[in-house]
């Protein structure tokens, strides 16, 4: 054998003129078919348990999938069971189609019939293996031996089923060519053209033909170039449904699939999260949210993807991973400054603009549409820029920050990761907030104050200020008069020795936390002294207590710095 990569025999492209597949977009959902309970559960460590499985079929239901693959009855008793019980405990509502896998072989098919009695509606899915490996290493078989074993299954399944149609049952059929990824087109053709046949299929009543790529081994490309070749030489075209049932081996499981549409497939067998054999199966979620980003409703609902993440990790043992598509813990976070920067404009842009649209860099889904929240998708740590901390103190906490405080609040916050080294919690950006600006009531301290207002005639306001007012062991009484009371109160406390600072910027709004509602004030102030410029902050529920607050906050910041250096 040659060593290493020489030993590997590259895939040979399928031949195609014309192909039209790369003009193409996905402009609608494909019907959806879960194998979790069947091609997922059979790779587990620990295959679930009946509790589990019907735990399992039941979010499967409410996510809105109408076709799933229950299991393969006639493989052991446990999975007979579980079919029996699926049908006749009535877990099965009547527009949902139950589907069972069985090998094309005459007593397993038998007994596949035995374990469907009673089911409403229910695809009975065949399968043998077409591909030149299988052939040559596994069945020792021409063409014509693997066709033999396709359409004999085909004449019995069509012959067993047709008292139970009488009867009543909805109940259709799906041929698999397996490993159809290594067969060459043309015996992939002849092969289900054969089975369309003697299933006697019509266009009227079709056939599930599924073409699964049991183990990917090419480029999502080339796969596409095959289907549409199937496609266009399947005599009987009109008499199938192309169903796609890609695996991951390649990771390019959901590319392969979404090129597969466009290639004109027209079903998807899929799993949660891509649980399936070896690499998994194409994953459903990020195939329909990829549809739901491009405007496309994909008739899934994903609305609570934690709550879906929770069901599959308990009852598969499998952790869905952190960058995981739409589900994964760390998906709406941004550790990039830029990136939160980005995202924090995008947000204003939305706000201001009114869009209808969702336009925020980074983030290509809403994560409320999944269920998830704006709280984790700004993480601060050392890699963070300014504006990272007050997104934090808007979305978290409801402050919006003036833009030219940002730089101020985010080196304090900056001080501290470069301190601790770590990512820190959006509660201790709080922490940090309120010792910094709210609790910086020494050494000036407001005592008592009372307003007076008064309005002319022609609606001007003059409003008189009295305070009584500490610094340090002193307490002092103070009194000013301007048009407002942000302006008396300043006239005010001017006159002592905070006759230094002059009056640079002012922004408030509410802050509402369920019935309480709170004002919040932030004042800029410069020391004429020094020229730096320091952002006081003060909340309170009275509307003008807020910026009387700010002020001492602001000039208490400027103490602290002077007597601190
Ligand atoms: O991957 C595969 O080929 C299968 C078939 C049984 C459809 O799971
Ligand atoms: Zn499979």
């Amino acid at each position: 054998m040659k060593p290493g990569f020489e030993k590997y025999i590259p895939f040979t492209p399928q031949k195609i003129i014309g192909r039209t597949w790369p003009d193409k977009v996905i402009g609608k959902a494909p019907v959806w078919c879960s194998v979790d309970l069947r091609d997922g559960n059979q790779a587990l460590v620990d295959p679930m348990n009946l509790q589990e499985k019907l735990e399992y079929f039941h979010t499967l239901v409410e996510i809105g999938i109408k076709e799933i693959e229950i299991g393969f009855p006639s493989a052991s008793e446990t999975e007979y069971e579980i079919c029996r019980e699926l049908i006749e405990g009535g877990h099965i509502p009547d527009d949902v189609t139950i589907q069972v896998l069985v090998q094309a072989r005459e007593h397993l098919i038998k007994k596949t019939f035995e374990a469907i009695k009673g089911a409403k509606n229910v695809i009975l899915h065949f399968y043998n293996s077409t591909s030149t490996l299988q052939r040559k290493v596994v069945f020792h078989m021409e063409t014509e031996g693997i066709t033999k074993i396709a359409t004999d299954a085909a004449d019995l399944i069509y012959e067993m089923s047709r008292p139970l149609i009488a009867e009543g049952m909805n109940l259709r059929f799906e041929y698999s060519p397996e490993s159809f990824m290594g067969t060459e087109m043309d015996y992939a053709v002849e092969i289900c053209q054969a089975v369309i046949e003697h299933l006697h299929a019509t266009p009227e009543n079709k056939v599930i033909l599924n073409l699964p790529t049991t183990v990917e081994n090419c480029m999502p490309n080339q796969f596409a170039d095959m289907l549409e070749y199937f496609c266009k030489k399947l005599p009987d075209r009109k008499s199938a449904i192309i169903s796609l049932h890609p695996h991951n081996d390649r990771g390019c499981g959901v590319a392969t699939a979404e090129l597969g549409l466009l290639a004109g497939a027209e079903r998807v067998e899929a799993t949660l999260f891509g649980n399936g054999e070896r690499t998994g199966n194409v994953d459903i979620v990020t195939l329909a949210m990829n549809m739901f980003t491009q405007g496309v409703d994909p008739e899934l609902n994903f609305s609570n993807i934690n709550k879906i993440k929770e069901m599959f990790e308990r009852c598969t043992k499998m952790p869905v991973g952190d960058r995981q598509p739409y589900a994964g813990k760390l998906v709406f976070t941004a550790f990039s400054g830029s990136h939160q920067d980005a995202i924090n404009k995008g947000t204003q842009y939305m706000k201001e603009s009114g869009t209808e649209y969702w336009e925020i860099p980074y983030l290509p889904i809403d994560p409320a549409d999944v269920g998830r929240e704006y709280e984790p998708v700004i993480r601060i740590n050392s890699q963070s820029g300014k504006g990272g901390a007050a997104y934090i103190m808007e979305h978290n906490f409801g402050f919006d920050l003036p833009k030219t405080m940002h730089p101020e609040f985010g080196s304090i916050v900056q001080k501290e990761t470069d301190l601790v080294g770590k990512e820190i919690a959006p509660e201790r950006i709080r922490e940090l907030f309120d010792k910094e600006y709210i609790d910086a009531k020494e050494p000036y301290k407001l005592l008592k104050h009372a307003f007076q207002e008064s309005i002319d005639e022609q609606g001007h306001s003059h409003v008189t200020f009295w305070g009584t007012l500490q610094h340090t062991d002193t307490i002092f009484k103070v009194s000013g008069e301007g048009n407002g009371p942000i302006d008396a109160f300043f006239n005010a406390i001017k006159d002592e020795k905070m006759s230094h600072f002059t009056f640079l910027d002012y922004a408030s709004h509410a802050i509402t936390d369920g019935s309480d509602s709170q004002g919040v004030a932030y004042i800029l102030l410069e020391d004429q002294r020094t020229g730096k410029k320091y952002w006081g902050v003060g909340l309170s529920h009275n509307i003008n207590l807020a910026p009387l607050r700010g002020i001492l906050s602001a000039i208490n910041r400027a103490w602290i710095d002077r007597h601190q250096q």
